[in-house]
């Protein structure tokens, strides 16, 4: 079995409807991208991408809706917040945030982050897509899709491996922001940058009063030592007092999450809402 790729979105939104066959399709990158707001089909794009570390691009609007009144709680301490939303995706639910924080008046900043933001677009019969670091992060060859993970897709995966292997020498024609409209509008009127930032090598110093990493630092992704690193690097990002929400969302659509306060320099847990995070015993080790 593999998957399809097509750039009509009428037809996209079409096949979205249809329990099973929806799987089967997935929308063909483009340089009008930037410019598809349907978010259905924007979601299915992403959930069927997997970049180099093996982590997927899965994300959804309103997803963390249940955390917003909670998150408002730590961020209404201060006078003014300087948050970062790392490793966002499309970025859809930092632009949930951003209009909630604005509704409520909270006066505050917003960085956003995520390693595999900008991609690097060669075309032809095969179209292939690179990461920053020249990886190849997925392709078409015509229309079918080429995707590392695709689990009940053998020949997306093996047409991903065999382009990989022989057809993946670095080279682009344009680059490509994988943001949300929302976001890119929200960018170009300065009200939310973009950060370059990856969770295990940047180093940030004392900035942020909340940072926020949601989905990312999960177990099934990373060793232990790299979890740490990347807690450790975000930890020094915070401002003395910071809180930092890390957490993931279950199968089943449940956010297990934790908050942490930065207290001479160490992290010491608030609060856990529904199971809690995952690392909260590895934070707290
Ligand atoms: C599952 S998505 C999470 C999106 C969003 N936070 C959410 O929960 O809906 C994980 C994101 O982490 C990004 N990512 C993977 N490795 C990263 C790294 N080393 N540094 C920063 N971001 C990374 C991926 O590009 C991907 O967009």
């Amino acid at each position: 079995m593999i998957k399809l790729s097509f750039k009509n979105i009428k037809f996209l939104k079409f096949v979205n409807r249809i329990p099973i066959i929806k799987h089967f399709f997935i929308l063909k990158i483009s340089k009008s991208f930037t410019e598809i707001k349907d978010n259905k089909v924007l979601e299915k794009f992403y959930k069927d991408i997997y970049v180099q570390s093996r982590t997927s691009k899965k994300t959804e609007d309103n997803r963390f809706k249940n955390l917003e009144n909670l998150t408002l709680k730590y961020l209404k301490e201060n006078k003014y917040n300087y948050i970062h939303d790392i490793a966002v995706s499309s970025g859809i639910t930092s632009n949930n945030l951003y209009d909630f924080l604005e509704k409520k008046f909270v006066n505050f900043n917003m960085d956003i982050s995520d390693k595999y933001s900008k991609v690097y677009v060669k075309q032809g019969i095969t179209t292939k897509i690179f990461d920053e670091d020249k990886n190849l992060v997925f392709a078409y060859f015509l229309c079918f899709f080429g995707g590392d993970k695709n689990i009940f897709f053998p020949f997306t995966v093996l047409l991903y491996k065999i382009i990989n292997i022989f057809l993946s020498k670095f080279q682009y024609d344009y680059i490509q922001y994988l943001f949300h409209p929302e976001i890119l509008k929200k960018v170009s009127r300065k009200e939310i940058k973009i950060s370059e930032y990856d969770i295990f090598t940047t180093q940030i110093s004392e900035k942020y009063t909340f940072v926020r990493a949601m989905n990312i630092l999960n177990i099934g992704y990373f060793p232990e030592e790299k979890l740490l690193l990347a807690v450790n690097n975000i930890k020094n990002s915070l401002q003395e007092g910071g809180v930092f929400l890390v957490g993931r969302t279950s199968a089943d659509n449940e956010n297990n999450v934790s908050f942490f306060k930065k207290i001479n320099n160490k992290l010491i847990h608030l609060e856990g809402f529904n199971k809690g995070s995952e690392i909260k015993k590895l934070i707290l080790k």
